[in-house]
């Protein structure tokens, strides 16, 4: 077993906004080393297809598994909600994603039994939330996609008039419904819970998938034996379909220094180009 411990963890996402589960994954985890995949030349995942993001999905997780990871976390709610089942059958090693963990989160904050969700179209569209929800009738859910978060937080914007105006829209609904608890259902979404706070104010509870996910992983390498407890210095791999140095230059803006050891990887053949090549 000491071998299997020593492997690294497998991080999956469509493309930055995985990096905000990544963080919560080694402030719990600093001991273990992440090998994290952002499948950035093919996103954002959110407005495509249930079957596409599927497909993209299992071609990341599998990626990752053949580079021998000992645990996948799937650090997208879009790919989570589109491949779930399917990488539980399909891979023998710990699976985490994100629509669980937060959804439990969720159902123990709530005050008042009312919860919303704000995601992706593909997540909102895929009912992965109303499954989740579905052992806890009591609950009354409401949900809005808000597309246009990702273009915001991906140009660095967290702030400011426009951000502003279509957070008071977006969110318009969970007023309406008097939600007490809001599942920040996109990993992108912890680095615009300083708009989302200041639209709903401090009575409504964020819950962040990032946090939850980290959690979640967390119990499954203890209940698998493979959780390395060791003081350790521990080394981190960044892999993306698209350009490395783009990569690296938005990864250390959105969540600083510990992005680097960048490599350009295809989906689809076996090329491996470091960043600044
Ligand atoms: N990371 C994705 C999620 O959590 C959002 C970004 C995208 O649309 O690709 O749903």
């Amino acid at each position: 077993m000491s071998d299997v411990i020593d492997r690294p963890i497998g991080v999956f996402d469509s493309g930055f906004g995985g990096l905000t589960v990544l963080r919560s994954l080694v402030e719990q985890m600093p001991n273990e080393d992440f090998v994290y995949l952002g499948d950035t030349a093919r996103a954002p995942y959110g407005p495509r297809t249930i079957a596409e993001v599927r497909r993209f999905a299992l071609e990341g997780l599998d990626l990752l598994v053949d580079r021998g990871v000992k645990a996948l976390v799937i650090a997208c709610n879009s790919a989570s909600s589109a491949v779930l089942r399917d990488a539980r059958e399909r891979y023998d090693i710990p699976i985490t994603e994100v629509v669980l963990p937060a959804a439990g989160r969720a159902v123990a904050a709530t005050r008042h039994r009312r919860v919303g969700v704000v995601a992706t179209e593909s997540t909102i569209n895929s009912m992965s939330y109303d499954d989740a929800f579905a052992i806890a009738p009591q609950i009354a859910l409401t949900k809005a996609a808000c597309p246009r978060f990702v273009e915001f937080v991906e140009a660095g914007i967290t702030g400011g008039d426009e951000l502003l105006g279509v957070a008071r829209e977006y969110l318009q609904p969970m007023i309406d419904a008097e939600v007490d608890t809001l599942i920040l259902g996109c990993t992108h979404y912890p680095l615009l819970s300083g708009v989302i706070s200041y639209v709903l104010g401090n009575g409504v509870t964020l819950v962040s998938s990032a946090e939850s996910c980290a959690d979640a992983t967390y119990a499954h390498l203890t209940q698998a034996g493979l959780l390395r407890h060791r003081p350790r210095e521990a080394h981190h791999t960044f892999l993306t379909t698209g350009d490395a140095s783009d990569f690296q230059g938005i990864g250390r803006r959105l969540l600083g220094g510990f992005v680097r050891d960048v490599r350009q990887v295809s989906l689809t053949g076996s090329e491996e180009t470091p960043a600044g090549r």
